[in-house]
């Protein structure tokens, strides 16, 4: 198979893990016959440091005409440290995501057995939690009007969905219920927020055309909370982009680490796969990122726009096998783990080359 692959590492450890993510598919491609040709662009804050813009459009003409993408993340602290700045890295990402048409956001929290005892949740509680999340991620509050008035002393950020973008997620999250165990929790507000009332009305209208799909509401505090206590209950979930944002990075923890989860950003053009942890200022440089977010996010790319699921499921299965063999990243150590099987990127990326 012949494709075409951008490669947009970001900012921050975006550069270290997806560099790592990027070996993973040279090798697929050695060992399955594959001719992937790469190109490579900026975004973020290294796109504004070169170009004045987080999405160059140079960045985006690329992003068009590939027929994948492979991102890292994008952030600094200069900008996380000032809010008065106007221009960005996050809105590189945020511009993407609506250029592409990316409304769904599919993000697995997959639990690997060897890693049990990298939560700080019970052992017994997680056991078997395999959660599917649908974060809608080209409308909500991310991308209403936003502004200041009175003198710039009060803030205000428009939260929008219209009935069509509703319904097209919950479609997609609908059928991918219809593959797996059936049940749909679709979460929102709907006791207070406007956009949530007409977010459940939809999904309830489009779940009447799934008839064999479970389908629960949630409020999204309430669902914050069974995630921690009870994570094996959920199959699917469906949700508005904010809600989404935040409850998958608490559902990290039951896979044991921001480092372990992969996205696939998916629509009306192109897909983008990402991890969903950010630039991770704290570590960057170090040489310490887990690269298995990567590593999973181009396992995505393989099966989801590649249609390539015997690679994908060697990828996953790979990470598996280097993970039974005991290597960890430090964030997904334990008391357990000996010292000299606690990896840093670039040996943890090698183990999984080495079992591919
Ligand atoms: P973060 O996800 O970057 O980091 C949160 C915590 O998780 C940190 O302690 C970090 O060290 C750890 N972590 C994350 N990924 C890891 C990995 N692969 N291996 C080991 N540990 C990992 O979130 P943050 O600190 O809130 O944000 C930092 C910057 O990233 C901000 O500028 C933010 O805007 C940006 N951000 C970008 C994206 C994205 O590009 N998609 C996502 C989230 C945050
Ligand atoms: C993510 C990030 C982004 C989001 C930020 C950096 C704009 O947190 O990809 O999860 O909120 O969508
Ligand atoms: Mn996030």
């Amino acid at each position: 198979m012949k494709k075409h692959i951008l490669i947009v590492p970001g900012d921050g450890i975006g550069q270290e893990v997806t560099a790592v993510g990027k070996q993973v598919l040279d090798k697929i491609a050695a060992k399955f016959n594959h001719d992937f040709t790469y190109d490579e662009a900026l975004i973020g804050h290294v796109a504004i440091e070169a170009t004045g813009n987080p999405l160059p459009d140079e960045t985006l003409v690329k992003m068009k005409a590939s027929d994948a993408i492979l991102f890292g993340a994008v952030g600094h602290p200069k900008y996380d440290n000032d809010p008065t700045a106007k221009v960005r890295p996050e809105q590189g990402l945020l511009k993407m995501r609506k250029e592409l048409g990316l409304y769904a956001n599919i993000r697995p929290i997959k639990l690997f057995d060897e890693l049990l005892g990298a939560s700080s949740i019970k052992p017994e509680i997680l056991k078997g939690a395999d959660i599917l999340f649908f974060r809608e991620l080209t409308g909500d509050i991310y991308f209403g009007e936003k502004g200041r008035k009175n003198n710039g002393d009060t803030a205000f950020d428009v939260a929008e969905y219209s009935r069509f973008e509703v319904e097209r997620i919950a479609r997609k999250a609908f059928d991918a219920a219809m593959t797996r165990g059936k049940k749909l929790m679709s979460v929102d507000k709907a006791n207070v927020i406007e956009t949530s009332r007409l977010w459940r009305e939809v999904v309830q209208k489009v779940a009447l055309e799934y008839p064999e799909v479970e389908v629960t509401h949630q409020f999204v505090d309430s669902c914050a909370m069974m995630l921690i206590k009870d994570p094996k209950q959920f199959d699917v979930v469906v949700t508005a982009n904010l809600f989404g944002d935040i409850l998958t990075d608490e559902a990290s923890q039951i896979a044991g680490s921001m480092g372990m989860l992969a996205s696939a950003s998916i629509g009306d053009g192109t897909g983008v796969y990402e991890p969903i942890h950010g630039s991770a200022h704290d570590i960057t440089g170090k040489g310490v990122a887990n690269p298995l977010a990567s590593i999973l996010s181009a396992a995505l790319l393989l099966d989801i726009s590649f249609g390539l699921k015997a690679e994908s499921e060697l990828v996953i299965s790979t990470v598996d096998k280097v993970l039974k063999e005991g290597y960890r990243t430090r964030d997904i150590a334990d008391a357990t783990t000996p010292a000299d099987k606690i990896l840093g990127t670039v040996a943890m990326g090698a183990e999984v080359l080495k079992f591919l």
